[in-house]
Order: structure tokens, then C-alpha cells, then sequence
């Protein structure tokens, strides 16, 4: 037998097995807790709670560890492209030769929408968010896979992320499009999945935009920084509606819709308003850290701080060295990028974020390049939802494949009114 954790509750105790993973962190499993001592855990915000085992990407957030199925992010972010990486989350490896070639073909074979799908963009107004097209359009353009749709047959998965993956960057162009209110350009065959995107983006008609390989490169580096983050609020989210069967897609669509959020990838959106204001005059860096601080102002210094880093974000650390590349070689000087170092100064020498483990996170220094190549703000957040989309395909099938799996369903501790007689409306108030 291995090793037990003992649990004690008004005299009466319960040993639990402990899990090891293969980095050696340590779970208790308390999957018979309720049955043997009649209680539950209680961790609101989960904070403490291991949701699953999972073997695709590896946090150590008190050294800033981060690894995509044992590869650390450094290596790929320098030496892979997005396309691979995303292979390596969902098959678990690093593809041969061959293996990428038939990925990369699936995925020019998936990139046209079908044209129907047109009807549904237009009738969206145009100051939609385009985190609302994105979700809204993946379920839409999940009703036009009527052969796949529904499968959970692991054979297929291949080709299910390729459709996913690959329609999803013609679906955010085009909703960029849809947004300013100019005509959709449709895919070439002859371009990579990331410049490829981004001639969906800037051409024009009988315009084409031939973007520069550093860019390319940039925005590529970008996705796989984004690709995985293990059992994040989307991911998490993505698992918990694929546990009930649903299909990919409408797991997917799911794990958009909390991916929005202004503490989640929303963040990224945030952290340039907040640049922006302080620029614009509203505050300096100083007198913004000295409202953060004031916990009556409410306020929070976006791009900063995480649930499981308690150290430096290693994706911060690369996307700020990017950020100095691609502006120097924009040939931009865009003082945003002096204000976000000002502040990250300013944070990082002051006992309030010191004492709280709050470090730069993905988002602080994203927004900088995005602006950079020309990427609108309310765009910002469905670009890291395209970086995002191989993990949570990878996190799908995890769940589909596993034979034990459940239904997710957490408990609760009850605290709302105990049984009462139900009142006439007449004898209320
Ligand atoms: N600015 C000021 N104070 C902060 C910040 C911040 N950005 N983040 C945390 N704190 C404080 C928080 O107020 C609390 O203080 P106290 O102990 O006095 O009550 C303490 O630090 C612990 O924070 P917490 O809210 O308990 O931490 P959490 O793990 O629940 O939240 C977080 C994590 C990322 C939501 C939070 O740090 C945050 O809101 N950051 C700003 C939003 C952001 O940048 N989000 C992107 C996260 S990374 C990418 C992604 O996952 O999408």
C-alpha cells in the first residue's frame, strides 16, 4: 500500500491515498471522503483543489517553470513554431517529418468557412465583441461538421482539431473584417497557419499585405506562449463541458466564453486601457501603484500577479524581450512600452506586490506587441483564444479518452435559508 494521508473529523478518522505525480507534487485523494466521513472539502476558488490528473503541461509555479508535455516553453518558444507545438499538445509528441506535413495539409485542407457561415457574421452589429463572434461562430460553424460533430471516436481527433484550428483563424479574421466593416479575404494555400492568418487580416482586395517572416514569427512565438496553461479558468471550463459529453466544438465555444473574462485573457485588453490612461495624463506610474494599493479604490494592476506563479511568469519574461525586438524592428517607439517598464519597476521594488508574489503574467506585455502589428485592442483576446485552442483540444480529448472519467460535478456547503412554510403572496412583507 502506498502512502496515506490521515483525516480526523469528531473523533472519527479516515485514511486517504496520496497521489504523486511525475514531478513528485503531492495530491491527496479524497474521492471517499464523503462516503466514509459523511464531509466534503471546501475550497472556493479551487485554489487548492486537483481537478484531475493530467499529463499535458507541467507549472512549477514557485520556480516559474512551464513545460508543454516535458518541453520547457523556452525551448519552444525559440526553437518550434506554433503548428508543432500545438501538435505536440494534442498527440502528446513531437510530430516526424511526415506527421507535420499531413497536419499542415489537414489544416489548408480546413481553412475555408463554408459560405453560409456569411449569413451569421452579418448578423452580428458591428461593435460586437469579437470574443462574442468567436464563441457564438464555433458553435455555428460546428452545425456544418455534421459528420464529426458529435463524434468522440479518438481516431478522429486529427482531424477534428484541424477543422477547429484551422477555421478558427479564418473565423477571427473575418470578424476583424466584419468589424471595420470591410470585405472578408479568404485564405491562401501557400501560406503558413500564422502569416497566413495575418494575410487575412491586412490584405485587401486586389491589395495583398506579404507579411514580413519576423512578424510572422513574432505573432507565431505569441500562439505558442498562449497554447497551453494546465487547468486555467478556460481549460477548466473546457473539461468541465466536455466531461458532460458535449461535443468539441461546443467545448471549445465554452472555453471562449471564459477565456473573455477581464481576470482571464481579458486581461490583455485591460493592461493597454490602463497604459493608456496613465499616459493620457489620468496617473503616473506612481501615483497608479498608489491607488492599486488603496483597497478602497478597487483597482488593480493588470498584467500582474497569478493563481499559480508565485515567481516570474516565464511567458512574461520572453514577450517582454520580444516586445523590444519587434518594436525595434518596426522601427516603433511607443511610450505604453516605457510606462508598462516603469511600472513593472515600481511594482516589482515595493513591499505591497513583493510580499504578495505579484510578478509580471502573460498579459503584461502582449498588448505592446499586438499594437505593434497593427492588432486592435478588442482583437487582443481572441488572439490569445487562437493560441489557446491546441490545449483545449488536448484537455478535450484527455477527458473523452478516459475510461474512468465523470461527469464534473462538485458539491456544495449550503448556507441559504434552512426549510420554512411556503407564504401565501397576501401574507408577504
Ligand atoms: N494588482 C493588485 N493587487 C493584486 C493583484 C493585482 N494585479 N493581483 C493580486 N493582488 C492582491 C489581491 O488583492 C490580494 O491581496 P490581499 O491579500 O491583500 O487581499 C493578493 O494579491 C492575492 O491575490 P488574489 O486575488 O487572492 O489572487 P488570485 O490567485 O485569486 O487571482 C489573478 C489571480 C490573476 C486573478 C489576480 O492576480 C488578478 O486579478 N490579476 C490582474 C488580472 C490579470 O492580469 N489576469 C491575467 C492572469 S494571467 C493570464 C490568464 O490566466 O488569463
Amino acid at each position: 500500500m502506498g502512502q496515506t494521508a490521515t483525516l480526523a473529523i469528531n473523533g472519527k478518522s479516515v485514511e486517504l491515498p496520496i497521489v504523486v505525480g511525475s514531478e513528485k507534487e503531492v495530491g491527496v485523494d479524497i474521492a471517499q471522503l464523503r462516503a466514509k466521513m459523511g464531509a466534503i472539502t471546501l475550497d472556493d476558488g479551487y485554489g487548492n483543489t486537483g481537478a484531475c490528473a493530467s499529463a499535458v503541461t507541467f507549472i512549477d509555479g514557485e520556480k516559474g517553470i512551464l513545460r508543454y508535455r516535458g518541453y520547457p516553453i523556452e525551448d519552444l518558444a525559440e526553437k518550434s513554431n506554433f503548428i508543432e507545438s500545438a501538435y505536440l499538445l494534442i498527440f502528446g509528441e513531437l510530430p516526424t517529418s511526415p506527421q507535420l506535413a499531413e497536419f499542415k495539409q489537414h489544416l489548408t485542407d480546413y481553412q475555408f468557412i463554408h459560405e453560409d457561415l456569411q449569413h451569421a457574421l452579418a448578423g452580428f452589429p458591428p461593435n460586437a465583441p469579437p470574443m462574442a463572434i468567436l464563441s457564438a461562430m464555433i458553435n455555428a460553424a460546428g452545425c456544418f461538421e455534421s459528420d464529426l460533430l458529435e463524434s468522440h471516436d479518438d481516431k478522429n481527433i486529427g482531424e477534428m482539431a484541424a477543422r477547429i484550428m484551422s477555421r478558427v483563424r479564418t473565423i477571427a479574421a473575418a470578424s476583424f473584417k466584419k468589424h471595420l466593416g470591410r470585405p472578408i479575404i479568404y485564405p491562401r494555400s501557400d501560406m503558413s497557419y500564422t502569416a497566413n492568418f495575418l494575410h487575412m487580416m491586412f490584405s485587401k482586395p486586389y491589395e495583398n499585405y506579404e507579411p514580413d517572416p519576423e512578424i510572422v514569427r513574432a505573432v507565431d512565438q505569441l500562439f505558442i506562449l498562449h497554447a497551453d496553461h494546465e487547468q486555467n479558468c478556460s481549460t477548466s471550463t473546457v473539461r468541465m463541458v466536455g466531461s458532460a459529453k458535449a461535443n468539441l466544438w461546443a467545448s471549445v465555444a465554452a472555453g471562449v466564453c471564459a477565456l473573455w473574462g477581464p481576470l482571464h485573457g481579458g486581461a490583455n485588453m485591460e493592461v493597454i486601457d490602463m497604459l493608456k490612461r496613465i499616459h493620457e495624463g489620468d496617473d503616473t506610474a506612481q501615483s497608479f501603484i498608489a491607488k492599486v494599493k488603496d483597497k478602497n479604490a478597487h483597482a488593480k494592476l493588470m498584467g500582474f500577479g497569478h493563481r499559480v506563479y508565485k515567481n516570474f511568469d516565464p511567458r512574461a519574461q520572453i514577450i517582454k524581450k520580444a516586445c523590444d525586438r519587434v518594436l525595434g524592428k518596426l522601427g516603433i517607439k511607443d511610450p505604453l512600452l516605457e510606462i508598462a517598464k516603469k511600472l513593472e519597476e515600481a511594482a516589482l521594488h515595493d513591499s505591497y506586490f513583493v510580499e504578495r508574489k505579484l510578478y509580471p503574467n502573460v498579459d503584461f506585455y502582449s498588448g505592446i506587441i499586438m499594437r505593434a502589428l497593427g492588432i486592435p485592442t478588442d482583437m487582443f483576446t481572441v488572439m490569445f483564444a487562437i493560441g489557446r485552442i491546441p490545449g483545449w483540444i488536448a484537455h478535450w480529448r484527455e477527458v473523452n479518452v478516459n475510461p474512468h472519467g465523470r461527469i464534473n460535478r462538485p458539491r456544495q456547503i449550503y448556507t441559504g435559508p434552512t426549510l420554512r412554510p411556503y407564504a401565501p403572496i397576501e401574507k408577504r412583507g
